[in-house]
């Protein structure tokens, strides 16, 4: 049976949630391990990685983009899949949007992924001002993930595996 490994940042537990519904729908079919990625230290047993990090500073956060650099050499052998979670990545103004979804361009261009997904991800407390500039709107949900987004990612996913 293949086995998959998740590994994820998560600091708030939004993308941890993510991951663990990923978990629940592929331990159908696969043998899945979810782990945090700081517990992450041997890859060689898996063929395929999921590796999930929020957007901070409209960069993928830098502890999943490391982890990618470390085990580049590995993870090239392997089927790897990026997700990434943004509060802007489906509101907001267009210029950040579109800085969100070029968030997994650099971790691509070390090892390509065989798949990638950005989902909406929880709006922190911003002052007005900092909301204004990003163009958050005032009614915003705080918690933009969208789980038929994700349900819909998935099955396409298992096809792929
Ligand atoms: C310090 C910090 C920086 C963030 N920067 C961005 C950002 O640049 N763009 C964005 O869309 N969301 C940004 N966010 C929102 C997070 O991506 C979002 O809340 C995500 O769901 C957090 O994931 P977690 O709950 O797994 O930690 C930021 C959040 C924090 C706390």
């Amino acid at each position: 049976m293949k086995r998959i490994l998740i590994c994820y940042y998560s600091r708030t537990h939004s993308t941890k949630e993510v991951c663990e519904n990923i978990k629940e729908t592929l331990d159908e079919s696969f043998e899945v391990t979810l782990r945090p990625i700081s517990s992450v230290h041997d890859i060689k047993d898996y063929e395929t990685v999921i590796i999930a990090a929020p957007v901070h500073g409209m960069n993928w956060h830098q502890t999943a983009y490391d982890f990618v650099t470390t085990n580049q050499a590995i993870l090239k052998k392997k089927e790897v899949i990026y997700i990434a979670l943004a509060s802007l990545a489906y509101q907001g103004r267009n210029f950040w949007q579109k800085k969100v979804f070029k968030s997994l361009e650099r971790p691509s261009k070390i090892v390509n992924p065989m798949e990638t997904a950005i989902f909406g991800g929880l709006v922190s407390d911003t002052p007005k001002i900092v909301g204004g500039i990003l163009g958050i709107p005032k009614n915003a949900k705080r918690d933009q993930r969208d789980w038929n987004m994700i349900e819909a990612w998935k099955k396409n996913l298992i096809k792929h595996l």
